[in-house]
């Protein structure tokens, strides 16, 4: 597995947690920046994760911010990318057993380093269901089709 991991520097040292984690567990993966703590802006890493997930590149991406909300709005804006922001592990199985998120999105100034192992380990080990939740995120890509421009 391959993952492609990014912040902005509100989510710089949460990412260097979790890069610090995948080493650990021996799961390959690319850092995607910032590369230091200076002020950066979070589309620009959403977009450059979202789009390396959505060509195939990475199997899923890692994406932290302060809050994980601007940088996963940004990502969601990649057509093919389901973001999900989780700060908890209930949500995190959820969104890949259900929503078959392919990237999960964390907030730095929100949870602690601890919890964030936790939900990335349970998101990296939780399976889509298919079935009923096949049909409503066909339904998501369908509404990506309606809308794209290219
Ligand atoms: C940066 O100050 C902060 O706005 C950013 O990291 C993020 O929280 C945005 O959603």
């Amino acid at each position: 597995m391959k993952i492609a991991v990014g912040s902005d520097h509100g989510g710089f040292l949460l990412k260097d947690v979790i890069m610090k984690y995948l080493k650990e567990k021996n799961i390959d993966f690319t850092d995607f920046g910032c590369f230091s703590k200076d002020s950066v802006d979070y589309p620009d890493i959403g977009q450059a994760v979202g789009e390396a997930v959505a060509a195939g590149e990475y199997d899923k991406g890692i994406i932290c911010c302060g809050t994980g909300i601007g940088i996963s709005i940004s990502a969601n804006k990649v057509p093919g990318v389901r973001a999900a922001l989780c700060g908890d592990c209930f949500s995190a199985k959820a969104s890949r057993e259900h929503n078959d998120a392919n990237v999960l999105a964390l907030g730095e100034r929100v949870i602690g380093a601890e919890l964030a192992k936790m939900i990335v380990d349970t998101w990296l080990s939780s399976e889509f269901q298919g079935g009923r939740h096949g049909r409503r995120v066909e339904k998501i890509a369908k509404i990506e089709e309606k809308y794209r421009r290219s």
